[in-house]
């Protein structure tokens, strides 16, 4: 009877679980979706009890089948959507609904906090998605809740403290607050003197760290018999890039689901990329990560498959685009149909189709739509590039490495030898690493990463090809500018 670890990724829209093995083999995984309440436009929120509810189902759900049973599992961790606000009272319940990340009512915070502080603060820009803001309306907005407040955590860190009775936060996640200060490591408690927040912070820990054990009450009710140790966890992205074996200096991700991410290792507290890039912390001890996201990246293909292609499969989209050529014959696609993240920090913009003509064909759409896509991504690299980090070797996950069409593109549009790996498991793969670590399986996170993660294909960029894009990327890059007054004049009338 083998041992195995439990890594639990806490999404916005499902909980996954997977069970690995010591050699790094999946042996089986559970998947339970969330809802979304949306009470007005803007606003996200989810209860935090529906995240424990579906974390025990999805538990019970892998001991229950005939792949393994629950004394195999040693330990587990967690990785979890980020930035969302989970605030406690005294007897650590949670006050309301928690406010996740793609929430937007939290502008006018934002503006007030940058008053105070500048565009950017602790490293990072000030945004309506990240937790500093939140907890602010949440002061101004809902007085009698502030009143109760004792704590706040993020999402994973609620799940945890209900597992295990242990109230803390990780680092990685942390960072996502803008309460966190990079240089210190600890949280910047005259941030939120400023900002009349008072001690409401939780104790902080390593990814890797040790926490407790699963409480007597839970194993009860989940028929657990053996002693389940349970480690911290992380945010979801230090966690997508831990299960991708990006966690050394330089090393770079890029991943494409529904949002997509670029992400840099880099072991220096030194780096300031501004407004225009995040700068959080790793789940890999005095490591920390520049990061840019594009918020409609695999969203925009589905997009544009829901309105236009619904009797295609994406793989047939995909195709549809190798029949266009670079630059899709004229068309550019702007990605902002949520509004974007980096390197605009613009909730408000919207997306654009420009150099529409006669003879624009379904393949240049579909071209189009991806080239855009990636040119956003491209365009944190730039970024990041400009601020002084080689980026030569990029290990791509997600949607966007399933082909290996779009991977050559990657490799071209970024200038970059971009890597496919053999399996992926994403964020989920990550937690379950940090509680192989965490148990003492691996000596050191490099062991467990050598173990656990198999690269697949690589794709070398072609010089004429990416001097060809940046053609038509030099001209992508103006249409932020020049499309924010005209979006921006759209939505007042809707
Ligand atoms: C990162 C971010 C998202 C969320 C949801 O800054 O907002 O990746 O963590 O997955």
């Amino acid at each position: 009877m083998e041992n195995v670890v439990l890594g639990i990724d806490l999404g916005t829209s499902s909980v996954k679980i997977i069970a690995a093995n010591k050699q790094g083999h999946i042996i089986d995984q559970s998947s339970v979706p969330l809802t979304l309440i949306q009470p007005y436009p803007g606003y996200n929120e989810q209860d935090p009890e529906d995240w424990v509810i579906a974390v025990k189902e999805g538990i019970k759900i892998l001991i229950n089948r005939e792949t393994m049973n629950d004394k195999q599992i040693s330990g587990l961790s967690f990785s979890g959507q980020m930035h969302g606000l989970v605030p406690l009272d005294h007897a650590y319940q949670p006050i309301r609904n928690a406010i996740l990340w793609n929430d937007t009512r939290t502008s006018k915070q934002c503006e007030e906090i940058k008053s105070k502080f500048g565009n950017t603060l602790l490293k990072n820009p000030i945004l309506e998605g990240f937790t500093l803001p939140k907890l602010l309306w949440l002061k101004q907005n809902e007085p009698k809740h502030w009143r109760q407040l004792k704590v706040f955590l993020l999402p994973k860190d609620y799940v945890r403290y209900k597992l295990t009775g242990n109230i803390s936060m990780e680092y990685s996640d942390a960072a996502g607050t803008l309460l966190l200060n990079p240089n210190t490591n600890d949280w910047d408690r005259a941030v939120g003197n400023q900002l009349g927040l008072g001690d409401i912070y939780p104790p902080l820990v390593q990814s890797h760290s040790y926490v407790g054990h699963i409480t007597e009450d839970i194993k009860k009710e989940l028929n657990l018999t053996g002693d389940i140790a349970v480690f911290a966890g992380g945010a979801d992205n230090a966690c997508g890039a831990l299960g991708s074996g990006v966690i050394d200096e330089g090393q770079t991700l890029c991943s494409i689901g529904t949002s997509g991410v670029i992400l840099s290792c880099t072991q220096s507290n030194e780096d300031d990329y501004g407004y225009n890039i995040h700068f959080f912390k790793h789940a890999m001890p005095n490591m920390s990560y520049a990061m840019g996201v594009t918020l409609s990246a695999g969203h925009s293909l589905n997009w544009l498959k829901e309105t236009f292609f619904k009797q295609k499969s994406f793989d047939e989209i995909l195709n549809l685009a190798t029949k266009s050529a670079i630059g899709a014959n004229g068309l550019l696609f702007a990605p902002y149909l949520q509004g974007e993240r980096t390197p605009h920090g613009d909730a408000y913009i919207r997306g654009s189709f420009i150099g529409i003509n006669s003879n624009t064909s379904e393949e240049d759409f579909s071209r189009a739509t991806i080239e855009g896509i990636t040119y956003s991504l491209y365009e944190s690299i730039v970024y990041m590039r400009a601020r002084g980090r080689q980026i030569d070797e990029i290990i791509s996950i997600g949607g966007g490495a399933k082909n290996s069409f779009w991977l050559q593109m990657q490799a071209d549009i970024f200038n970059a030898k971009v890597t496919a790996l053999k399996y992926e498991e994403g964020p989920s793969m990550g937690a379950a690493m940090l509680a192989a670590y965490g148990l003492g399986w691996f000596e050191s996170m490099e062991d467990c990463t050598d173990t656990f993660i198999e690269i697949g294909t690589s794709y070398k960029p072609n010089l004429d090809n990416h001097k060809l894009y940046n053609q038509y990327f030099e001209i992508y890059r103006k249409i932020y500018k020049q499309t924010k007054e005209i979006t921006q004049n759209l939505l007042n009338i809707n």
